[in-house]
């Protein structure tokens, strides 16, 4: 009754309101996501809102941004589109923007005396000078077999890429809040997902396994634990270049007719079936390098996320030719959702909405 009659969001159990939007500026689209946390004790999380806003083409290159201004117009009509008031954002970095490297220092220093040491680190294998660089660093963890040393991660940038992004969020009316780097970001949404796996995928090795617009990135986890990346280049731009190409319609026909399965008899044998088997077997390649370059013998899961995962059938074509179980990432699966959310279509778009969710739960971080 209150609720219909002042529109009062009425939620006594709500523990914190979102205090900003996850953004992820990629290839094809900005995606937007907007997490709050519900329940008491217990995390977890109930989705709000999310948009994908389609990028003109050209506007970025290999995550990088090349159209700023068109960049910023996109953001903003995703904002618009989001409904939301909240202007701080969560943004990413592509992983090629950023060189990390860990590093052991003596535990219990004060915080300048550790910058100061992660500064004269970092002078040693960053080629810039310092004055070009941001410059991050995180305490991970005491080194097990030496517990007067820390673990620190340090995280580099070029200033250059951090300013453009913290500029077309400006100038789309967002603030920028947070700045973290794409695979942290997808790791961190996904091991909402892990919870599903026997025990949360304790001790498994699981593949990530994203395949975007332009990029199939594979990250390799072991109990939390990154243990190898590779990127390729080849994603969901090739289906819709071969679909361009052999009937005859212009690029954004061919995306409208790519994801609405609206076209010719022959499109599955020809076109989608020979790219599924192309993909495929640049997974199983990877997973091969995997193997050659670790001690690893084994992968137990692979989890597909990015745009293309939702093509019907390729988590299975992809399980047959690695042998090893495929499973599409949804990192709602255990949230709430709000009224205002279409479960259909959220399945089909989750895939996608991996890194703007892992950014988005950058709200409950703690102060
Ligand atoms: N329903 C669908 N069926 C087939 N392909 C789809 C569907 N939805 C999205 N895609 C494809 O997924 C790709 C976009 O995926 P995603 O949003 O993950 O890419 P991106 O993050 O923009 O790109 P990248 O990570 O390469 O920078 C596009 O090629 C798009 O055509
Ligand atoms: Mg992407």
């Amino acid at each position: 009754m209150l609720k219909g009659k002042f529109e009062i969001n009425l939620d006594f159990f709500k523990l914190k309101s979102p205090s900003l939007i996850g953004v992820d500026i990629s290839s094809s689209s900005v995606k937007m996501v907007e997490l709050s946390m519900v329940g008491k004790g217990n995390q977890s999380y109930r989705i709000e809102r999310y948009v994908i806003e389609s990028m003109p083409v050209d506007a970025m290159l290999d995550g990088a941004i090349v159209d700023l201004e068109a960049v910023s117009e996109c953001l903003q009509r995703g904002w618009k589109r989001m409904g939301t008031r909240q202007r701080n954002v969560a943004l990413a970095l592509p992983a090629t923007d950023v060189i990390t490297k860990k590093i052991f220092v003596p535990a219990g220093q004060r915080e300048d005396d550790l910058a100061y040491q992660v500064e004269t680190e970092a002078s040693q294998y960053i080629p810039f000078s310092l004055d070009e660089i941001d410059l991050d660093f995180q305490v991970i963890r005491p080194v097990p077999e030496n517990p007067e040393e820390v673990e620190v991660l340090i995280a580099a940038s070029r200033k250059e890429k951090v300013e453009d992004r913290v500029a077309v969020a400006l100038s789309a009316g967002l603030k920028a809040a947070v700045m973290d780097v794409e695979p942290y970001a997808a790791q961190a949404a996904f091991e909402l997902t892990l919870s599903q796996l026997p025990e949360g995928g304790k001790d498994k090795v699981v593949a990530l396994v994203d395949i975007g617009a332009t990029i199939m990135k594979i990250n390799v986890l072991h109990n939390g634990e990154s243990v190898y990346t590779r990127d390729q280049p080849f994603g969901g731009n090739q289906l819709t270049q071969e679909i361009h190409n052999q009937f005859n319609l212009s690029s954004e026909e061919s995306e409208i007719a790519k994801r609405s399965g609206n076209l010719p008899e022959n499109y599955k044998t020809d076109v989608l079936q020979p790219f599924c088997e192309t993909l495929a077997i640049e997974v199983m390649r990877a997973i091969q390098f995997f193997y050659t370059s670790t001690q690893y013998t084994e992968v137990h899961y692979i989890f597909i996320a990015g745009g293309c995962a939702v093509i019907p059938g390729l988590n299975e074509i992809i399980a047959s030719r690695t042998q090893v179980s495929t499973l599409i990432v949804n990192s709602f699966s255990n949230m709430e959702l709000s009224s205002r959310i279409i479960p259909r279509q959220l399945n089909l778009d989750a895939p996608a909405l991996l890194i703007a969710c892992g950014l988005a739960l950058r709200s409950f971080d703690p102060s």
